[in-house]
């Protein structure tokens, strides 16, 4: 018989994670460190990417085929790592997992209008994103504190869904989408697609000597994560070293390459909230 009570079983299992793609590990990484004790499944669904040029009703449907995959792994937590299909079905997914911790990931502009002087922030992310409610409701909030600039990027995952191999594509990709954005007053950009991070140093490269902050919400979702799981009693025990499972649905092996590659990859300059 076991001799584990009902909740310590729960505490046992793994955390959910899901994006469109391998964009979703930019959040993960930081969940591994801030909660280094547990367990996580990481569900890409790269064969389906990109789903920031979709409808909703699509993004919808897939957004819960994945985590439907992820539930078979009895998950006690849900990431929403993708800022797109939290937009679009964050709700649906609480109301239909009422029992379980969801947290989703919405572009950082509060955390950029709180270190701005008064000049342009940035918010690059995917036309779908900046078209929904949750969106243009929290421009609202920030309008009159900043100028703020949405910024769709069609397109760009894409270079970090093949594997930022293409460097010279990249480079000309900002400098005709995020070149003409780009003012003296421009203070910060805030990267509203999980993809970006994974970019920091082309943008970076291409931003040179300006001083313009990057900013992104894999901190403040993991730490959202982390008050989820201590308010639900559902952190795990100190004495587990945590692992990290990855899935995805292309059936090309390089994407879990890939994905593993971007885990490891540190070139976390970015100032999060
Ligand atoms: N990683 C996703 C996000 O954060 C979007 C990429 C896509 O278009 O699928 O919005």
């Amino acid at each position: 018989m076991s001799v584990l009570s009902k909740n310590e079983k729960l505490k046992n299992r793994p955390i959910g994670f899901m994006d469109s793609g391998v964009g979703g590990l930019s959040v993960l990484r930081e969940a591994v460190r801030v909660l280094p004790n547990e367990d996580f499944i990481y569900f890409g669904d790269s064969a389906n990417a990109p789903y920031g040029t979709r409808t909703v009703r699509e993004i919808r449907e897939l957004t819960f085929k994945a985590v439907e995959k992820l539930m078979e792994y009895d998950i006690k937590a849900l990431v929403v790592a993708c800022n797109t299909a939290t937009s679009a079905a964050i709700s649906e997914l609480r109301s239909k997992y009422k029992d379980m911790p969801v947290i989703g990931i919405e572009p950082a502009v509060k955390p950029a209008v709180v270190c701005s002087n008064g000049g342009r922030i940035i918010v690059m992310a995917t036309p779908m994103t900046l078209r929904q409610r949750k969106f243009r409701e929290l421009i609202k909030t920030y309008e009159n504190e900043a100028d703020i600039v949405p910024l769709a990027c069609e397109g760009l995952m894409e270079y970090v869904e093949q594997g930022i191999s293409d460097k010279e594509g990249l480079k000309s990709y900002l400098e005709n989408t995020l070149g003409p954005y780009l003012t003296d007053n421009t203070e910060s950009i805030v990267l509203g697609c999980t993809h970006y991070p994974f970019i920091i140093k082309e943008i970076r490269e291409y931003l040179g000597d300006r001083n313009i902050v990057l900013i992104d919400g894999s901190k403040g979702t993991s730490s959202q994560l982390k008050r989820k799981l201590e308010e639900n009693g559902l952190m795990r025990d100190e004495k587990h070293r945590g692992a990290v499972t990855i899935l995805n649905s292309s059936e090309d092996h390089k994407m879990i390459e890939l994905s593993e590659r971007l885990l490891q990859q540190n070139d976390q300059e970015v100032q999060n909230d």
